[in-house]
């Protein structure tokens, strides 16, 4: 066992030495293609550079090794297996065990697969009633079947929502409500990335109508079932899913259609922007009206999923040769949601950027409050609801 742990830790150590001179050189090579890899792989470099492999802070060296370990075995609030106890034990310490949750009732959009299923299947582990919110029935099916069988005992189900139509984001709505159940924890995942120029039922460019106006839309209409569902001591709480590709994104108030200019990176930054934006606006309404719930915004790092399915070729080489080594696991990648969804530390916080499980700084320009309301007025009139913000200063 003591030979096992100390193999794994190498591998950490491996990991940490070579990873910051290979790194170099992929961002490298990926900065000629330019926007969203150097970025996102700029961010990956910085955690495994910055991060403590090479001798830096202890935190993010062991929570590594938290994170190698999810790999091998359950952690959290389920038994740890005997055969992976001395490196759980080590890693107690520093992997928080999350409060059992039963009798509470989540949604997470796009949880049929990658970082939201793995969401779905942890919130499901710790009691919780979970809705995946998604645009494939048989997809959803399957994701309730497999999320069943691996928790045994988890409330999964699904409910059809396609975050690419209003009506359907409506209907979603109305279904749910029909349930008469309560809502305590919104998870707005749901992400398609670098998609060519196309647009959503309701005409809106996709990055922008999806990504955002959707979860616009469905955090809107759902927050009467928050406010009723949240109390003092128990907010209700909203995760929104952004990325570190918001840092270079350009929110452009008089076309945010991306009508005069298309690039599918510059539209996925937009939305990614928009996303953090709406999060500080909604906190600020939230706690205007004395709501006992709170709303945050996740970056989940570098993750190896289906995102990725629409990037060049070359770099989908990159990725398929490199991704064991720089890219999170999809359970790493939704760590940070269920930080936000159900960690005790973030009881009564809002309006948090969130990375690796830490409260970080999003970029500047988020948290212009006046970009934030016009956003938010903007958006009231795209989706058609009424804007009951504008008294709010
Ligand atoms: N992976 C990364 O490196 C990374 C980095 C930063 C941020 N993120 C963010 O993390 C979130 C999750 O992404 P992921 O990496 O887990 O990607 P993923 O594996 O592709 O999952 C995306 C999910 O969104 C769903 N979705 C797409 N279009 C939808 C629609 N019209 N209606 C409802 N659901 C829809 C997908 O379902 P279908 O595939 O069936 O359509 C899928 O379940 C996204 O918001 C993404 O921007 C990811």
């Amino acid at each position: 066992m003591g030979a096992t742990t100390v193999a794994q830790q190498a591998v950490c150590g491996w990991h940490g030495h070579s990873a910051g001179s290979i790194s170099a050189g992929i961002i490298c090579c990926l900065q000629m293609h330019g926007g969203l890899y150097q970025n996102e792989f700029a961010v990956c470099s910085w955690g495994l550079v910055s991060g403590g492999f090479g001798g830096g802070d202890a935190k993010t060296s062991s929570s590594w090794c938290v994170r190698q370990q999810k790999d091998w075995g359950y952690t959290g609030l389920a038994k740890i297996p005997e055969e992976t106890s001395l490196l759980s034990q080590e890693c107690r310490w520093c992997d928080p065990v999350f409060p059992t949750q039963n009798g509470k009732v989540a949604i997470v959009t796009g949880g049929t697969k990658g970082i939201g299923y793995q969401t779905v299947k942890h919130l499901a582990r710790l009691g919780m009633h979970v809705i995946i919110a998604g645009n494939s029935e048989n997809e959803g099916q399957e994701a309730v079947r497999k999320i069943q069988e691996e928790t045994l005992t988890g409330k999964v189900e699904f409910l059809y929502c396609d975050l690419a139509s209003m009506k359907s984001i409506r209907q979603f709505v109305q279904r749910f409500r029909a349930k008469n159940c309560p809502l305590h924890v919104l998870v707005n995942n749901a992400g398609v990335m670098l998609v060519p120029e196309r647009k959503t039922e309701d005409g809106f460019e996709e990055h922008f109508g999806l990504n955002y106006l959707g979860h616009f839309l469905l955090t809107n209409l759902l927050l009467d079932k928050l406010k009723q569902s949240g109390t003092h001591s128990h907010n209700a709480r909203i995760i929104t899913v952004s990325s570190a590709t918001h840092y270079v994104g350009e929110l452009h108030l008089n076309d945010l259609q991306s009508r005069c200019s298309y690039s599918p990176h510059g539209a996925y930054a937009q939305s990614k922007l928009a996303l953090v934006l709406f999060t500080y606006r909604l906190q600020h309404l939230l706690t205007a009206n004395g709501s006992h719930v709170t709303a945050n915004v996740v970056d989940p790092g570098v993750v190896n999923t289906e995102l990725y399915k629409h990037v060049f070729w070359v770099i989908k080489v990159v990725k398929w040769m490199t991704a064991w080594l720089f890219f999170k696991t999809p359970e790493e990648g939704a760590s940070t949601s269920i930080y936000a969804a159900v960690s005790p530390e973030m009881e009564g916080a809002g309006g948090c950027y969130l990375y690796n499980e830490t409260r970080t700084k999003s970029a500047d320009v988020a948290y212009d409050e006046e970009l934030q309301r016009r956003l938010w007025t903007e958006s009231c009139r795209m989706v058609g609801i009424s804007d009951e913000s504008s008294r709010v200063p």
